[in-house]
């Protein structure tokens, strides 16, 4: 029995790619196909592939072509595969002529001839692009504008800034309005990185109109009317998503899954730190578009907190130890946490430096990441014996931006909320800004 092995995407599968399974078919008896894994598609650049595997592995499964099918995750697999299945011949398409050349050493290699005039990119490409408006004075908004050339089917059309700096950075392709209103008329979706007090009314003007929104955390400073935003949106049949880049980080992803499978046993204390330096203070007067950093940061360090402690049974206590009282400016903050059977710190800055990790503790080991954690492609699992302490690495592009801009427009388009930041997280995120902005529990210093 000669036995065939092939790869590819198959992302919205297409006559070409049943031409060359067809033909990958009759080199032989047995046709086994390997399906890319969407982390893998990621390290190879598709980070804008539409259907998630088990879309492409049925759609492969339905042509009824392939006699196995099999997922890529990882670089050298092919070889792997082909001694595993005792496979005779490796095909491509000619796309890929030479590149394969190296397999050779282990079974023969047939290239054969692409079908001309169609491919998933040209496909995605064809469907109409979502429009998106930048909104804010934050330099995150030149971050979005730049990651968002990698992802399919967005295209920045519209800015409304009131920072001179950013709006130098932004080319003149780009429509720069002259207010918020004018920005939706622009576009078909929103970005905002304006600051947290004026996200409920930008965000209830665009969802009123129609607009999908993007928004930085935290989506207002209420839990009530989070929850209200969160309604009205799914009213207007519109996505309403909170932006937290690390949420959209492979390794963040593979490491919630890890410990709420249970690696580090019962989770009882998390201590998340985030901090960074600003050139200068801000004046009173730039106050009005600069987050302090409790406004930069809380979101991000509570993330894991809320997300693995959960968002229920929680008292919270706040001290900052670095308060500008006459600007009513946070520099540095500490929240403690404390759950029923857990404790948890937050402590974030801005204008302050602090080694920047996050440390889970377990009742059976603890997960380590190393600074900057929001940023994380890497984490270890530790245990009392360090011989089974385990190292996980994960590819990590664009600091996630890229990734979260994907996960926006692929909710777009089917009109299903796949945020990585669960309605419960946005609320609690929320109402921590609430209670801090109350004075509950809070303790200001310096
Ligand atoms: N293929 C083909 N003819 C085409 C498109 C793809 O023969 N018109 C082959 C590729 O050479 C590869 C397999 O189908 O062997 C799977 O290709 P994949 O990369 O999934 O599809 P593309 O359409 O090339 O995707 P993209 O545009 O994202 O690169």
């Amino acid at each position: 029995m000669v036995k065939v092995i092939t790869y590819g995407t198959y992302d919205l599968l297409h006559y070409g790619h049943i031409k060359l399974l067809e033909r990958a078919k009759a080199l032989g008896d047995y046709l086994i196909v390997g399906v890319t894994a969407d982390d893998f598609d990621k390290t190879r650049g598709k980070i804008n592939v539409q259907q998630s595997l088990m879309e492409r592995i049925e759609a492969v499964r339905a042509t009824g072509l392939a006699d196995k099918i099999i997922v890529e995750e990882y670089e050298g697999q092919k070889i792997d595969d082909i001694r595993r299945y005792g496979v005779d011949i490796f095909t491509v398409g000619s796309d890929w002529v030479g590149k394969f050349d190296y397999l050779n050493d282990y079974c023969k290699v047939v290239y054969l001839p692409r079908t001309e005039g169609i491919s998933s990119s040209e496909i995605r490409a064809e469907k109409r692009k979502i429009r998106l408006g930048l909104v804010g004075e934050n330099p995150l908004l030149l971050k979005h504008l730049n990651e968002s050339v990698f992802v399919n089917g967005v295209e920045v059309t519209a800015v409304y800034s009131e920072n001179a700096e950013i709006l130098k950075e932004v080319n003149e392709k780009i429509e720069n309005c002259k207010s918020f209103e004018s920005l939706l008329g622009k576009c078909d979706a929103v970005y905002l990185v304006s600051v947290p007090r004026q996200h409920e009314k930008q965000i209830r003007k665009a969802i009123d109109a129609g607009k999908h929104v993007l928004v930085e955390s935290p989506i207002a400073t209420n839990p009530e009317i989070v929850r209200e935003l969160f309604e009205l949106a799914r009213q207007h049949q519109v996505i309403l998503m909170e932006s937290i880049k690390t949420a959209y980080a492979t390794a963040y992803d593979r490491l919630l899954l890890l410990i709420k499978s249970g690696k580090i046993g019962q989770v009882v204390s998390i201590d998340s730190v985030c901090t960074s330096l600003r050139e200068k203070a801000p004046t009173l007067e730039e106050r009005n578009h600069v987050w302090s950093g409790f406004e930069a940061w809380m979101p991000t360090a509570l993330l894991p907190i809320y997300q693995l402690l959960g968002t229920t049974d929680c008292t919270e206590q706040f001290v900052s130890s670095f308060y500008d009282q006459q600007q009513h400016y946070d520099r540095f903050t500490q929240m403690n946490l404390i759950y029923p059977n857990a404790v948890a710190t937050a402590r974030v800055g801005m204008g302050v430096k602090a080694e920047g990790q996050l440390v889970i503790s377990g009742t059976k080991g603890y997960v380590y990441v190393p600074a900057p954690w929001w940023k994380t492609d890497y984490f270890e699992v530790r245990f009392e014996n360090q011989t089974d302490n385990k190292r996980y690495f994960y590819q990590l592009e664009g600091e996630g931006i890229r990734y979260e801009i994907a996960a926006f427009i692929r909710a777009i388009n089917s009109v299903v909320n796949v945020s990585s930041i669960e309605e419960d997280v946005s609320i609690k995120i929320a109402d921590a800004f609430d209670k801090y902005r109350r004075g509950d529990g809070l303790v200001k210093i310096g």
